[in-house]
Formats: structure tokens, C-alpha cells, sequence
């Protein structure tokens, strides 16, 4: 059905790609413990249903998916009423669990503040600077969300409008998630670091009708003026009747008289009580902005049923999760990362977890391992780009603390290199605690491809897909590659955290995951990612088959750090790649062809990069300016960033007749 398919699918045999996967085969396998097999929740699970052997399961549950779900949404979240049927399916639209009611909050906190749970702690909120520490129980959240929900609900917010929120990492912005999830409202988070702007063309796209943020928060010691950059961003947003500001730092501020409101003050006089809204299950939870091939984000939607289910099941399946837990997400409640592992899951499951407000390296590179000492934490899932910075630093800061708490790790965000993988293994995990690779998107809402605790590992290695999965690696043509080979990571059958859709854009929802294979295999799902089999079945995942960076495990889209670039007066035209880096993963390199007459100089790329910075925020700042007289297109425009890139990296660029301007490639300078 897809005119002109919009990816290469991509089959390694032979060449430089081969060559990779080659040099990639890890022999190393990391039995796990027994004592971890037998206490683990999945081995459990799998005693009662008579498997000992950890494959089958894995394929039963695939070949008997609805009664897999089906089983798990009763046993991981309860409902208002309960559900007939597991899942229509109607590719590419899934609905799961039509037919029941449910809220997330009352799966998150008003379960819980009725039994023994209420006094435990659920957030232990470590701010950046040292000794502000806040302690929040499940009854306190529950308090505090019942009152900014009845605030939410003062200011006239109804089931389905949405808020925006601009926070950054404190546990009121995991009660504002709640908050509208309460009385139905659909939330926008964007990530604290992104710019003024990238906060309000999200707010107007999602057309919000609240903006929730706060008067600034720390960094590496400073305060950043959150607040500030948000009245920057919502100054032309129609759509925004209110802005409610939570106080942090005290520091002073910009006032919108009439629209700004202090959270404190409206939450004063409002009751502790707030009913949570059963929903429809298919009716939307949150929006997400993630990056794809054009220069616009696009907002993933997901739906409350299907996702009260996929987060605490695979949080309590492959992280093993138990009462005396302490859970440590370090990633950012502005990625998904946060939403489904930080605020949904660990709370739906009753867990205590941690909430760190600072950068790593406050006030020294050992702040992480002392929060794990302080706090006795159990379970620390981070990024493969957080582990190489600390592999950077020396394992002597680690040496420091008493780290014999822990029992498991966790990666997640991009591919793991095996030296990175053995580092946190030995100098994090005693030489001896398994890690969870687990592979996922925005898209998933959930891990989709991970080991559990009973898996033998490979560094390197996400494993196999979970429990409920359906992930296959399909050549170009639709077959699944045999062991060894390589192709495109699908999806073939639905799960319940899923997306359902690209807020206000269906047709791009359509062709950016389904059109692919429609016509082999309508429903399979494609995840714009390449992956290797090897020869015991294991995924190795390579990245994205797009153009889409992966700058420190966070998803990046090319044309929007071109468009950034393109947006300073003096430069005509841009083309971003990703050159490997060592710690990040991949920095931005950015060619830019200026305007004629515009002189190239050391302070026009430094300006640049600062534009960029302050246009998308500082995470999408290319580490490198480059200036060519031209940018190599295709006689249709296209920007050629492959060929580029081969250029760029000293490799053979292969066929260029097809360009508009081959010229352009031989001045693109080679920068390794
Ligand atoms: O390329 C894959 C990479 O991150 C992409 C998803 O990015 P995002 O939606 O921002 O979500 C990140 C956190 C879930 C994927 O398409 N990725 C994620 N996890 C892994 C990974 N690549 C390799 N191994 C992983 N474990």
C-alpha cells in the first residue's frame, strides 16, 4: 500500500555492516544466580502454570495472548468494572479491555491508602542540593492529588482537556500526572530541559488548556528559571487559560496577572477528597512528544486500560520487584522512561522509590552511590550513557559507598557496548548482580524485548522478546531472518501499553509504523529499529533505521536539529548525523551551508550551536559546526545524510549519481 516505502530495510550478509556484526558475537553467558530464579516473580508465576523451561513460556504466552493479558490485567490492577473481552483488534487499532472501567490513580493510590500501605513511603525525593530530602507516603500523595485535582477541577478542566506540564525531576510532578488522571484530564509532560520554545509549540500543538510548572529548579548548583522560559514559550499559546506554578526555589519571577495562580494557593482551601474518574479504557492516559523523520514531534497518544496493565506487569516481571524493594529509575519523568517506570508502575505496585532532582555529578561524580548507600536501594535501572560517564569518572567513586544493598541493575536508552556492560556488572554490582537490557520506545509505553531474572545473559545483548511479545527481525520481504542474520525489529502482535495513536495526525501513524509490511503482514508493527539474531535467538539490537539520533539514550530527530540550524539568519542550509561518540552514545555533528556572502568564522559556529541550544534545549546541541558550500541532495531535495555520513566517518560512500550535486560529498570533510 506505501507508495514508496519510506525505510530500507536493512539484511546484513555481507560488507561493512557484516563486518559489525562479526566483531558484535559476545561469547561471554551470565548464568543467572538460583536463588534469584526461585524467589523471582516470573518463576513463580511459572511454577503455578507447571513451565520449567523459560522458552516455552515465553512462546506460550504469545501463542495464547489474550488469555496471557487477560490474566495479568486482573492480577496487576483492579477495576471499576471488570472486563469481558481481553482485545478487539482491528489493525492497526488495538482496543484492550473495551468493555471494563478503570482509573490509574485509584490503581496508584487510593488502593493503597486503604490497607498497610498508606504510611509507606512511596517517594524518597532527594533534592540536588545535599540534605533536602523529602519523604512522601502513598497517603501523602494521595492527599496532594486529591487537592491539585480539585484545583484542576476549580479552574474549570474537564475530562479530556489537556494540561501541560513543564517540571522538572520533584515528586509534584508525578502529582500533577496524577492529578489529571484522576478526573480524566490527558497529560502533556515535557521534559525540563527542553527550551522555551519546544515547550510551546507542544503546548499549542496539544492545544492545553493548563500549564503547570514551577519557579525553577537546580542544576549543578544553579537554579534554572523554569517559569520564565515557560511564560516564553505559552506567550502566543490561546489555548492556555491558567498557569500553575509550584514553588522550588523561592527565586523571583515573572507574574501573568489573572492567569498565573501559586499552586499552594490553589490547593489551600480544596478538600482532601477527590473521586478518580473510571475511564473507558481506550480513553487517553497522557501525550508524548517523541522525535521522528520530519521536523515535527509528534505527539504519542496512550490509552488508560492497556497501560494500568503493561507497566506494572513488566516492571514486576523483569526487575523482580518486591515489598521491601527500594526502586531506583534514574532517567527523567519528561521521557517515557519516568512516566511508565518512575510515576505509573512502581506506584500502581506499591513500591518505594527514589526521585532525584540533580545531575549525577553534584557536587561529586560519587552523588548516585552515596543516594544508594543512604537509601539502601535495591534495584537501579539507568542509561547505558550514565554508565560510560561513570565508567569516565573511575570506578574509585563507587569504591566509596556501600553499595551491598543492591540486587539487580537495569539498562535502557540505546545499545549497551560490552565493556560498559562488564564495568557496571563488576564495579556496580559486586561481579556478580544480573542486568535487565531491556529494549523499548515511546511508543511501547512498556520494555518490549528484555531479559527476566531466570535469563542467561549476554552482555550486550536486550535477550529475547518478553512474555506477551510478539518481536520478530523480518528482511526486506517480510520473512523472519534466519539465526545469525540481521533486519527490522517488528512487532506482530498488539500489546496492551501500546500507542493508539499520533495526536491529530492518523495518517502518519499509519505510515510510520504499519504501511511497511501491510501487505505481507497487515498488524505487524514497525519499530524503525535494526536488530541481529544470533544463533541461540538472542537480539542484539544496532539502532534506528531512520535518521533518527539517539544522543545519551534519548531520541533526537535530525530535521529538528536541521531546522534549528536553518532558522539562524546567516545559515541557508543544514544536514545533522551522529558521529559515535564514547559516552553518549552520539553527539550531533552539523554541517551548515551559509547564506552568500556570510563569512564562516570560529563565533558563527559557536552562535549557532548556542541557537540551536536555546531553540530545542541544550540536549540537541550539535558538539560540532561544520561549514560546506553546499549540503549534498537528491534531485528531489532530499537531504542525503547517509552519504554524508559515510563521507564524514572516512567510508566509502558508495553510489552518488543519484545526487543533484555529488560535488557537495567531496567537500563534506572527514572528521574522525
Ligand atoms: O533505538 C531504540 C533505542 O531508543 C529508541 C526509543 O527511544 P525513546 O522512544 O526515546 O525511548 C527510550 C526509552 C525507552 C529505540 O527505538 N533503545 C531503547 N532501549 C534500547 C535501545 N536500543 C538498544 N537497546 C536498548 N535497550
Amino acid at each position: 500500500m506505501a507508495e514508496e516505502k519510506k525505510y530500507k530495510a536493512v539484511t546484513y550478509e555481507k560488507g561493512e555492516e557484516a563486518k559489525t556484526a562479526v566483531l558484535m558475537e559476545e561469547t561471554r553467558v551470565f548464568e543467572p544466580p538460583k536463588e534469584l530464579v526461585e524467589q523471582s516473580n516470573v518463576w513463580q508465576w511459572m511454577q503455578k502454570k507447571g513451565f520449567t523451561d523459560e522458552r516455552e513460556m515465553r512462546k506460550w504466552t504469545v501463542d495464547h495472548l489474550e488469555e496471557f493479558w487477560g490474566e495479568m490485567a486482573n492480577e496487576y490492577a483492579d477495576w471499576d468494572v471488570p472486563f469481558k473481552t481481553v482485545l478487539d483488534w482491528q489493525p492497526p487499532y488495538a482496543k484492550w479491555f473495551p468493555d471494563g472501567k478503570i482509573s490509574m490513580t485509584y490503581n496508584c493510590l487510593d488502593r493503597h491508602v486503604k490497607t498497610w500501605r498508606r504510611n509507606k513511603v512511596a517517594y524518597i525525593a532527594v533534592g540536588e542540593p545535599v540534605d533536602d530530602v523529602r519523604l512522601f507516603t502513598f497517603w501523602d500523595l494521595y492527599r496532594e492529588v486529591n487537592k491539585l485535582a480539585n484545583g484542576l477541577k476549580s479552574l474549570g478542566v474537564e475530562k479530556g482537556d489537556r494540561v501541560s506540564i513543564y517540571l522538572p525531576m520533584i515528586p509534584e510532578l508525578s502529582i500533577a500526572m496524577m492529578a489529571c488522571a484522576k478526573i480524566g484530564a490527558v497529560h502533556s509532560v515535557v521534559f525540563s530541559g527542553f527550551s522555551a520554545k519546544a515547550y510551546g509549540d507542544r503546548v499549542k500543538d496539544g492545544e492545553s488548556v493548563v500549564s503547570i510548572t514551577c519557579d525553577g529548579f537546580w542544576r549543578r548548583g544553579k537554579t534554572v528559571p523554569l517559569k520564565a522560559q515557560a511564560d516564553e514559550g505559552i506567550a502566543d499559546a490561546p489555548s492556555v487559560r491558567n498557569q500553575i506554578i509550584y514553588r522550588r526555589t523561592g527565586q523571583d519571577i515573572p507574574w501573568n496577572e489573572g492567569k498565573d495562580i501559586w499552586w499552594h494557593d490553589l490547593i489551600k482551601d480544596q478538600s482532601r477528597e477527590c473521586e478518580s474518574l473510571p475511564m473507558d479504557p481506550e480513553d487517553r492516559l497522557y501525550i508524548l512528544y517523541t522525535s521522528g523523520t520530519t521536523g515535527k514531534p509528534k505527539g504519542i497518544e496512550h490509552a488508560v486500560g492497556g497501560y494500568c496493565v503493561g507497566p506494572p506487569q513488566t516492571l514486576s516481571w523483569v526487575f523482580d520487584l518486591k515489598e521491601d524493594d527500594v526502586w531506583w529509575c534514574a532517567a527523567d519523568v519528561g521521557w517515557v522512561t519516568g512516566h511508565s517506570y518512575i510515576v505509573y508502575a512502581p506506584l500502581q505496585l506499591g513500591m518505594t522509590g527514589i526521585m532525584y532532582e540533580g545531575s549525577p555529578d553534584f557536587p561529586d561524580m560519587g552523588r548516585w552511590w552515596k543516594i544508594i548507600e543512604d537509601y539502601g536501594v535495591t534495584v537501579l535501572y539507568t542509561s547505558p550513557t550514565a554508565i560510560r560517564m561513570h565508567m569516565r569518572a573511575g570506578e574509585e567513586w563507587a569504591e566509596k559507598y556501600n553499595l551491598s544493598s543492591l540486587r539487580l541493575l537495569g539498562t535502557v536508552g540505546e545499545p549497551i557496548n560490552p565493556e560498559a556492560w562488564i564495568w557496571y556488572r563488576k564495579n556496580i554490582g559486586a561481579d556478580k548482580l544480573q542486568i535487565m537490557d531491556t529494549w523499548w520506545q515511546t511508543e511501547t509505553g512498556t520494555f518490549a524485548i528484555s531479559p527476566l531474572p531466570i535469563t542467561p545473559l549476554k552482555p550486550g545483548s536486550a535477550t529475547l522478546p518478553l512474555p506477551g511479545f510478539g518481536v520478530e527481525v523480518l528482511d526486506e520481504k517480510g520473512e523472519p531472518v534466519p539465526l545469525g542474520g540481521g533486519g527490522n525489529i517488528v512487532q506482530t502482535k498488539p500489546w496492551p501499553a501500546m500507542l493508539r495513536a499520533f495526536w491529530k495526525d492518523p495518517e502518519r501513524y499509519m505510515s510510520t509504523y504499519w504501511e511497511y509490511y501491510w501487505d505481507t503482514h497487515p498488524g505487524y508493527y514497525l519499530a524503525g529499529d535494526k536488530a541481529r539474531k544470533d544463533k541461540d535467538g538472542y537480539f542484539w539490537v544496532q539502532g534506528r533505521i531512520d535518521d533518527v539520533l539517539n544522543v545519551a539514550g534519548h531520541r533526537i530527530g535530525n530535521s529538528e536539529v536541521e531546522s534549528a540550524c536553518v532558522s539562524y539568519p546567516e545559515v541557508a542550509e543544514a544536514a545533522c548525523i551522529g558521529k559515535p561518540d564514547e559516552v553518549k552514545g552520539e553527539v550531533i555533528i552539523a554541517f551548515c551551508a551559509l547564506k552568500a556572502g556570510v563569512e564562516e568564522t570560529e563565533d558563527l559556529k559557536k552562535a549557532i550551536r548556542t541557537h540551536v541550544g536555546e531553540d530545542l534545549g541544550k540536549i540537541a546541541m550539535p558538539s560540532e559546526i561544520h561549514f560546506v558550500a553546499d549540503v549534498p541532495k537528491t534531485r528531489s531535495g532530499k537531504i542525503m545524510r547517509r552519504i554524508i555520513k559515510s563521507k564524514a566517518m572516512g567510508k566509502d560512500v558508495g553510489e552518488t549519481s543519484t545526487l543533484s550535486n555529488p560535488e557537495a560529498v567531496d567537500a563534506i570533510p572527514t572528521i574522525v
